[in-house]
């Protein structure tokens, strides 16, 4: 109950009543739907997040994140072992704030079949969630990570029981949904030191397999890719080649001056292009304040690509909390959410004048 008076208004009432911005309206939204026969649906968590529920009902949870970017200017710079130094040799924090609302309370999932995160940034495995999933979903709930994923929990509390490591070639099946670990192209990551690990030496490259998975989901009514925060890789056309692909989501978004992160529009139609999928869907883009993408550059390179080069997939511009269903969406460009009053009409209008009108 909120404030009913300004005396009574705190600095957190004024947080209870505000955060998180959505409230549970997706958390319901995604209960009370049933996805019918032969078709699954996904809700984008912002990020990279997404929710998958299968035509049997099974939920998914990938890379649930309901953290934030920076909050304040008051943070020292980036150690030299950061990967940011690492890899621009600058030390001033990056101006990377949370551009999205919470589109989803943790705490208010109590229909879960598995929680998978792809590596372990920060903007990927999250505290909350994992706290979230532990008070309010059945004990049976697997966590399924690649190594240094799995690390991270059990260094948070997480009962090791309930992880499970993978790596590429892995697999693991969720009532009807199949899920397969393969390799990811993530090159960011393997610059990232892991909390409270031993830092390999500057010259080696970690080996990818402990540090981040992309995964291939195989649900009854299609198969969808997701491909993490990989950067742009000629192995996707391998992967094209290894799984019949109908959904790819990827990250992109606009790498700031001198940074070598997320993939581009063009990666994006190329990496669609190699996998061999019917559908691409950027993610990612929407995070961070720093790195804002455009999407409707996607679709607008598509237009002028696909005729040249006989592009079969389309892409799917989303907005975060909002569904995809396939195969509905199929050949769908863009997301628009529910525009509602769709009972119009239903009760006598009442106005002084139907010239308002
Ligand atoms: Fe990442
Ligand atoms: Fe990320």
């Amino acid at each position: 109950m909120g404030a009913k008076n300004v005396n009574e208004v705190t600095e957190q009432t004024w947080k209870d009543e505000v955060f998180p911005e959505w409230g549970t309206w997706l958390n319901e939204e995604i209960d009370r739907t049933t996805v019918p026969s032969h078709k699954f649906m996904m809700w984008w968590l912002v990020n990279m997040g997404v929710w998958i529920k299968s035509d049997q009902q099974t939920n998914l949870a990938i890379d649930l994140w309901c953290g934030t970017g920076k909050t304040t200017h008051d943070k020292p710079d980036m150690s030299p072992r950061h990967q940011w130094s690492r890899l621009t040799g600058g030390r001033k924090i990056q101006p990377n704030l949370r551009n999205q609302p919470m589109v989803i309370n943790p705490f208010a999932i109590h229909h879960l079949d598995a929680l998978l995160v792809t590596h372990f940034h920060h903007d990927h495995i999250d505290m909350n969630v994992a706290a979230a999933v532990l008070q309010n979903t059945p004990d049976t709930v697997p966590f399924i990570g690649p190594k240094y994923v799995v690390q991270q929990w059990l260094d948070w509390g997480v009962p090791k029981d309930r992880c499970h490591v993978v790596k590429p070639g892995d697999v693991i099946k969720i009532k009807d949904i199949e899920i397969e670990a393969t390799d990811s192209f993530d090159r960011s990551v393997l610059i990232t030191d892991p909390d409270s690990k031993e830092l390999p030496a500057d010259s080696t490259v970690p080996d990818m397999d402990d540090r981040a998975v992309n995964f291939v989901i195989k649900t009854d009514a299609g198969t969808i890719y997701d491909a993490a925060d990989s950067h742009y890789s000629a192995y996707f056309a391998k992967h094209g080649k290894d799984f019949n692909i109908d959904v790819a989501l990827v990250a992109y978004g606009e790498n700031p001056i001198g940074v070598q992160d997320k993939m581009t529009s063009v990666d994006v139609l190329r990496a669609a292009e190699s996998l061999n999928t019917k559908v691409v869907i950027p993610l990612h883009w929407d995070v961070w304040s720093n790195m804002l993408g455009d999407p409707n550059e996607i679709e607008a390179l598509w237009k002028l690509r696909r005729e040249r080069f006989n592009y079969q997939f389309y892409p799917f511009l989303w907005l975060p909390g909002g569904r995809f269903t396939f195969p509905d969406d199929r050949t769908k460009l863009q997301y628009y959410h529910d525009r509602g009053f769709e009972d119009r009409y239903t009760h006598p209008i009442n106005l002084p004048y139907k010239s308002f009108l």
